[in-house]
């Protein structure tokens, strides 16, 4: 067996079965470039500060080179007793480059050393996912830009409330997605302080310039405080939390889909690019990636509480347990990019309706609030006049378009023949005017800003 990195107090080596209990290679390997790309900075900068000679430097940024060339190529053989990515990598650089490599982890340890891949990773995958949030939001602003006019019923509590239209409530998943690309923008911004050079915990008495490494891995600063930075992760629960956020919206957004796309809603229609069919019931064409966005939410909330979990009970400053905060990070990334993707994948292959959302509109009365809204009396007034039609209408099983004014005034005398002016969807619709409501002026100068901000033509 090879002497561990560590190995100089033991007199024995670790058995098997804890070996394989501690290893994280099988899944930090993810952090190789990271790694690599940390490396060199810290041998440059030791080599600036005199802790190094320059050709020492050379040698170990050559030999880095070499390293990420054969992992890119699969050539790179990942051992499982050098325990994790930061020794796979020295201990190869060793045996490519011999005692140069032994200078490298001068003033720097694992846990600065992994605080620091783990930042540069984070900061890749929030621009990642934040790009994949754009991508959602253009095709969603497309599929508005196509749909220009469709009223469609606006529900609350499920229950008809109100007509809105179609493009208002594709523009409403398009305001969440914004918010959720800004949380990561905002977490970003912590996301972005470098831990390299905290050593273990204390700092170190070396001469190092923790602003030359900072500043060279595209950091803000380097962090202040060096237990600090080897024992939070506190940016990791920021990026879950935020991954969280967007994952219930577009769970939401999968619910809404896979109900519209039942027979009882029939409002839309998924083409075959994203459907899939039943192995039993050759009819059955089923909107299952929505579905699965809908059911990945549960991952990447759970991916959260693991992490929140993880950090309750650690004392400073780091701990072993912090190598279980990759896996549900990884997990999450990779689940919320798919969700997006998916998402908009669907976006771009999916069809309203109009037909069977036409003849779904006159039921439900959605007209009613506009009509109360109309009679010019107090509200509560109104609501109890409006009321007492929508009872007559069920009564007769009817809409309130359909009573005479005789029948209208016969509740209360205010009604005058412009009534029929606020009923029916179409008309009730025109009448919203307030900011953000569903009239057209209104969504049209919210799909003007959409267009403009994203430059779609
Ligand atoms: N694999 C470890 C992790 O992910 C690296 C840091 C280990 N540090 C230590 N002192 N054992 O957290």
């Amino acid at each position: 067996k090879e002497v561990k990195l560590w190995g100089g107090r033991f007199e024995e080596s670790v058995s098997d079965a804890v070996e394989k209990f501690t290893e994280s290679i099988s899944f930090d390997k993810a952090l190789y470039k990271q790694d690599i790309m940390g490396s060199k900075a810290h041998a440059s900068m030791l080599a600036k500060q005199g802790l190094m000679g320059d050709s020492d430097r050379d040698t170990i940024i050559k030999g880095l080179e070499e390293i990420e060339r054969q992992i890119e190529a699969g050539q790179f053989i990942w051992r499982t007793d050098r325990e994790d990515v930061h020794m796979n990598i020295e201990a190869a650089l060793t045996d490519l480059v011999g005692e140069p490599a032994k200078k490298l982890h001068t003033a720097r340890s694992r846990n600065d050393q992994v605080a620091t891949d783990f930042r540069l990773w984070c900061r890749d995958a929030i621009d990642t996912i934040i790009s994949h949030i754009k991508n959602l939001q253009i095709a969603l602003i497309e599929l508005a830009l196509q749909n220009e006019g469709l009223i469609v019923p606006g529900y609350t509590h499920l229950q008809r409330a109100q007509p809105v239209l179609l493009q208002h409530l594709l523009l409403a998943y398009v305001e969440q997605l914004e918010r959720d690309a800004g949380r990561l923008l905002d977490c970003r911004e912590r996301v972005n302080f470098c831990p390299l050079g905290a050593c273990a915990l204390a700092g170190t008495g070396l001469p190092i310039d923790r602003f030359m490494t900072s500043d060279a891995l595209g950091f803000t600063a380097p962090m202040k405080n060096s237990i600090d930075a080897v024992s939070d992760r506190d940016f990791v629960l920021e990026l879950l939390s935020a991954n969280s956020i967007t994952a219930v919206h577009l769970s939401r957004l999968g619910e809404e889909w896979v109900l519209w796309a039942s027979e009882e809603f029939g409002f839309l229609t998924p083409s075959d690019k994203v459907s899939t069919g039943s192995s039993i019931m050759p009819q059955k064409k089923n909107p299952d990636p929505m579905e699965l966005v809908r059911g990945k939410s549960a991952r990447v909330i759970g991916d959260l509480v693991s992490l929140l979990v993880l950090c309750k009970g650690l004392p400073h400053a780091y701990n072993r347990d912090l190598q279980e905060d990759k896996e549900p990070v990884f997990d999450s990334v990779k689940a919320i990019v798919g969700m997006l993707e998916v998402s908009a994948d669907f976006a771009q292959n999916v069809s309203f309706n109009r037909e069977r959302i036409k003849k779904a509109l006159p039921a439900g009365h959605l007209d009613a609030t506009t009509l109360a809204d109309y009679l010019g009396i107090p509200f509560r007034t109104s609501h109890d006049i409006v009321g007492r039609s929508v009872a007559l209408c069920v009564s007769r099983n009817c809409e309130i378009q359909d009573l005479s004014l005789d029948e209208l005034n016969s509740l209360h005398p205010i009604f005058d023949k412009d009534v029929y002016e606020y009923l029916g969807v179409e008309n009730s619709i025109k009448k919203f005017r307030s900011y953000g409501s569903t009239g057209s002026e209104c969504v049209a100068a919210q799909l003007d800003y959409w267009i403009s901000k994203f430059g779609i033509n």
